[in-house]
C-alpha cells in the first residue's frame, strides 16, 4: 500500500483528508504519524509558495509522497488581507473573536456589493521524483454586518455564504461545511492527482514485470 505524508499535526485536517481520500489504496500519515518533528518557516508570498515549501521539505526528508496545505480568507476591500497572515493577523494569539470583529468594524458602512470575500485552500502533492502538483480550492462568500454563529473556527462567524443565507459558523452540520470548503474542494482535486499517478505507476510496474520476464 502506497504512504501518502499529509504535512500537519492538525487532527481535523486529517480527518477531513482521509474522508475524502477513502476508497483509495494508500495509507495516510500524520507528520507525528511519520515521526517528523520539523518547524517549516512559512516564508512564502503566496499560499502556493507556502504549500509548495511544506511540501518539498517533508519529501524531501523522507522520499515520501507528500500533501500541504495553506489556507486563509480574502477580503476584498482589505486588498485581499488577512490572505496569507490569516493566523497571524493581529498576533497569533489574539482571539478570533478581536480579529473578527476588527475585520465588521473596518467594513461598517461599506455597501454590500463590496463586502465579498472568500476562503482560499491550496494543496501541493509533492512526489518523490522531484515533480510537485498544486490545486486550489475557493469559497466565495462576504463579509457579514456582525459576527454570528458558534460551529467551526477562525473567520467561520463573519464569512457569509449567500446561497446557503448563512454563515460558515451557522452551517446547520460541520458535514455540510466541510462538502463545500475551500479545503474539500482541493483535496476532492488533489484526488484526482493521486488517482492519475498511482494509474500511471501501475501501468509502469506492469510494463516493467512483463520486460523483466522476456
Ligand atoms: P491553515 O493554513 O489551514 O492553518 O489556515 C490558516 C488560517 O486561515 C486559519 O488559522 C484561519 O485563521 C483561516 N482559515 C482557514 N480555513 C478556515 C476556515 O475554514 N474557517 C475559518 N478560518 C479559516
Amino acid at each position: 500500500m502506497k504512504r501518502i505524508i499529509f504535512a500537519t499535526n492538525n487532527e481535523g485536517k486529517m480527518d477531513e483528508i482521509r474522508d475524502i481520500l477513502n476508497g483509495m489504496e494508500i495509507e495516510l500519515l500524520s507528520l507525528k504519524d511519520a515521526g517528523i518533528d520539523i518547524d517549516i518557516k512559512e516564508n512564502g508570498k503566496t499560499f502556493e509558495e507556502n504549500a509548495v515549501i511544506k511540501a518539498e521539505t517533508v519529501c524531501k526528508l523522507t522520499g515520501e509522497i507528500v500533501l500541504a496545505d495553506d489556507s486563509g480568507l480574502e477580503v476584498d476591500y482589505l486588498v485581499k488581507a488577512p490572505g496569507i497572515y490569516s493566523s497571524r493577523f493581529l498576533g497569533e494569539d489574539t482571539p478570533y473573536s478581536v480579529k473578527n470583529q476588527y475585520i465588521i468594524d473596518k467594513l461598517k458602512g461599506i455597501e454590500d456589493d463590496k463586502r465579498s470575500a472568500r476562503f482560499v485552500c491550496v494543496i501541493a502533492c509533492s512526489f518523490p521524483d522531484g515533480i510537485t502538483v498544486t490545486r486550489t480550492g475557493i469559497l466565495e462568500g462576504c463579509i457579514a454586518k456582525e459576527i454570528s454563529g458558534t460551529n467551526g473556527f477562525g473567520y467561520d462567524p463573519i464569512f457569509y455564504v449567500p446561497e446557503y443565507n448563512c454563515t460558515t459558523a451557522e452551517m446547520p452540520t460541520s458535514e455540510l461545511k466541510n462538502k463545500i470548503s475551500h479545503r474539500a474542494k482541493a483535496l476532492k482535486a488533489i484526488k484526482e492527482v493521486l488517482l492519475e499517478y498511482m494509474t500511471q505507476h501501475e501501468n509502469q510496474e506492469i510494463e516493467h514485470e512483463g520486460s523483466d520476464s522476456k
